[in-house]
């Protein structure tokens, strides 16, 4: 049976990048069906929003979606529903891509990429597994209202909801689990449970759905604490389970730990094994255009993709074998550039991976 995919190429440097997934993805010769539709702020100028029913369909009718970037400073005017952020917010919901698979890993061949000193990084392999349909983040009530008592009375006052099911909790945690099982069997659940009743409720079910895998170690850290402990032992770290809002800062600090953010891929899934599929970095309008991005975080997603939602890891293990390859190789796009290396324009680096495609 063919496999549908869906390629939402988005904003910026997110057209370059996908280009060259899509080449990788077709060169392996797989029975796959690749579609491709606007998504961000490209489809705001084309179709007036940025998730057009059009683009969401496609979506929902693929096996997995490969995704670009979204976002352009030029939308950060609009109304909050038409700005780009909205179109990756909105698949998440409309799909159920609850979990979010966040690797941070650091290349061997890339170990002067960090600003930490090698000792702390080498060999670092993290996975941050972020809770993404739920939290603060889609919680209601949200808007500005009337203060109606109390010293700010009469005042406007901006208000979000944190909340947390506990099916939400639930799923999330199962993910986590079994991810740490296939590891080194440690799972840290990050909350402020110190503080926050949500997070309380999180650590509380975190226990409870512990006692279904005693192979597996789990701890709690507070996540102001985490934060710290990333810059200051992150190989203490395996597997990391957390929720959305705390998900996205805490991702971005590991993803900085390897120096390499154009390194890194993530998926979104649901409970059907659907997934989304984009790189770790954003839309990068500033070098828009030039050919100069780094490709590999979005040709290592398309490997994420085979490997979790279309059931072939061994195209999956094709794809990172040719990255290890062309690192070795010495090729470097900008981002990842030392003396002495090889630098590489986007398209080169897509050249390069077919080539060393076995
Ligand atoms: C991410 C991004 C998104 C998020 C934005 C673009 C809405 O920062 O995927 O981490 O906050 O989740
Ligand atoms: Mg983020």
């Amino acid at each position: 049976m063919s496999h549908k995919i869906a390629v939402l190429p988005g904003d910026g440097i997110g057209v370059e990048i996908t280009e060259q997934a899509v080449r990788v993805l077709t060169a392996l010769g797989l029975d796959i069906e690749l579609n491709t539709a606007p998504v961000g702020g490209a489809a705001y100028d084309l179709h007036g929003h940025p998730l057009p029913p059009s683009t969401l369909e496609l979506a929902k009718n693929s096996s997995a979606i490969l995704f670009g970037a979204v976002g352009d400073w030029k939308y950060d005017k609009l109304a909050r529903e038409f700005r780009p952020e909205q179109a990756i917010l909105g698949l998440r919901k409309a799909l159920s891509l609850f979990a979010n698979l966040r690797p941070a890993i650091l290349y061997p061949q890339l170990a002067n990429a960090s600003s930490l000193k090698p000792e702390v990084v080498s060999g670092l392999d993290i996975l941050i597994v972020r809770e993404l349909t739920g939290d603060i983040y889609f919680g209601q009530p949200r808007g500005v209202r009337e203060v109606e008592s109390g010293p700010y009375k009469g005042e406007r006052q901006g208000y979000d909801t944190m909340h947390y099911a506990e099916t939400e909790v639930r799923r999330i945690a199962h993910v986590a689990f079994q991810a740490a099982q296939k590891r080194s069997k440690k799972l840290c659940s990050v909350d402020k449970a110190n503080v926050l009743e949500t997070s309380q409720f999180w650590r509380d079910i975190m226990i409870t759905v512990a006692a279904e895998y005693p192979d597996v170690e789990l701890s709690h850290m507070y996540v102001d604490n985490a934060a710290m402990q990333l810059v200051r032992a992150p190989k203490e770290f395996d597997v990391i389970v957390t929720g959305n809002l705390f998900g996205d800062i805490l991702s971005d600090e590991a993803a900085m730990l390897t120096g390499s953010i154009g390194m890194l891929p993530s998926a979104s899934l649901n409970a059907s094994n659907q997934g989304l599929y984009e790189p770790s970095h954003g839309s990068a309008p500033d070098i828009a255009g030039q050919n100069i991005a780094n490709p590999l975080a979005t040709i290592l997603s398309s490997a994420m993709m085979l490997r979790y939602s279309l059931q072939e890891a061994g195209q999956a293990d094709r794809i990172e074998a040719a990255v290890q390859a062309v690192l070795e190789q010495g090729l470097r796009t900008a981002d990842i550039y030392e003396a002495g290396a090889t630098k590489v324009s986007t398209s080169e680096m897509g050249d390069a991976i077919l080539k060393a495609l076995k």
